[in-house]
């Protein structure tokens, strides 16, 4: 059809990530699961993705092939054109810590660092300076209204100001792609919808391209995009906004 074709060249004109034909199977046992069967999904620069469907039926799995901490059975991944199955996994791991900020269910946090000093720590990873690292987590902090915290510990902080500090955290490097897995699956609904209200932020105002998943029905519409998956396909890919 004509309007999907246009679709189909804007989206690929500005993708930044390419799935193509991804299979994912496990072997467990005598088993084989088929945790992704042949999905393609084109990610525009100005997606905010969100992708929900029951549970196993392969959001992470997607995700973490995506991330280039899975490989795919058949079938391959681009990320702005590099094909991320043909690095090596120290220039996969490079490429992850400077290109995609991720943000999991439960934040990790170095337990004897300052929120700041946590904040800082994937700039230090990169070899900045211990100066350079501070002040950029600062302006991050800063950005995000989450000031009040730098001289905190993490774990002093209730869930939802955690997982706020968790999205500085995963800014900090300035990365192209913000991923998210059950990022408010912890939360009360009102951290949950400040959350999500900060993903919108950093989508819209500092341009990040975003795919998040998420159980609760009530953010399904809240991005640009809904994906929804079930037993290992994509089945619905609606646009709205
Ligand atoms: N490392 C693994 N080894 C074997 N099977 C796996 C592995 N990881 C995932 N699976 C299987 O692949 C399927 C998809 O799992 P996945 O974790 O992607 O689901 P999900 O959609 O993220 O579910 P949830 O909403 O519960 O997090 C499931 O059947 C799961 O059991
Ligand atoms: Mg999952």
């Amino acid at each position: 059809m004509s309007t999907g074709k246009i679709t189909e060249n804007k989206t690929q004109h500005d993708a930044v990530i390419e799935v193509k034909d991804v299979t994912k199977n496990f072997v467990v046992g005598k088993n084989t699961i088929q945790a992704l069967k042949k999905v393609d999904l084109v990610v525009s620069a100005t997606d905010f993705m969100v992708i929900f469907g029951p549970s196993g039926c392969g959001k992470s799995t997607l995700l973490n092939i995506i991330l280039g901490l899975d490989k795919p059975t058949a079938g391959e991944v681009e990320i702005r054109g590099k094909k991320i199955n043909l690095m090596s996994e120290d220039e996969r791991a490079a490429f992850r810590a400077e290109k995609i900020g991720m943000v999991y269910q439960m934040p990790y946090w170095i337990k004897s660092l300052n929120v700041l000093e946590n904040v800082s720590l994937p700039l230090l990873v990169r070899g900045l300076s211990q100066g350079q690292s501070l002040i950029r987590a600062k302006e991050v902090l800063a950005d995000l209204n989450l000031s009040d915290f730098s001289g905190q510990f993490p774990t002093q902080l209730s869930g939802g100001q955690q997982q706020r500090v968790g999205l500085a955290r995963a800014i900090v490097t300035n990365p192209w792609i913000l991923m998210a897995d059950e990022p408010t699956g912890n939360l009360d609904s009102k951290s949950g919808e400040d959350i999500m209200k900060l993903f919108l932020e950093l989508n819209k105002k500092h341009k990040r391209t975003i795919v998040l998943v998420t159980h609760n029905e009530d953010y399904w519409n809240f991005g640009n995009r809904r994906v929804e998956m079930s037993d290992g396909e994509i089945i619905e890919d609606k646009r709205h906004g």
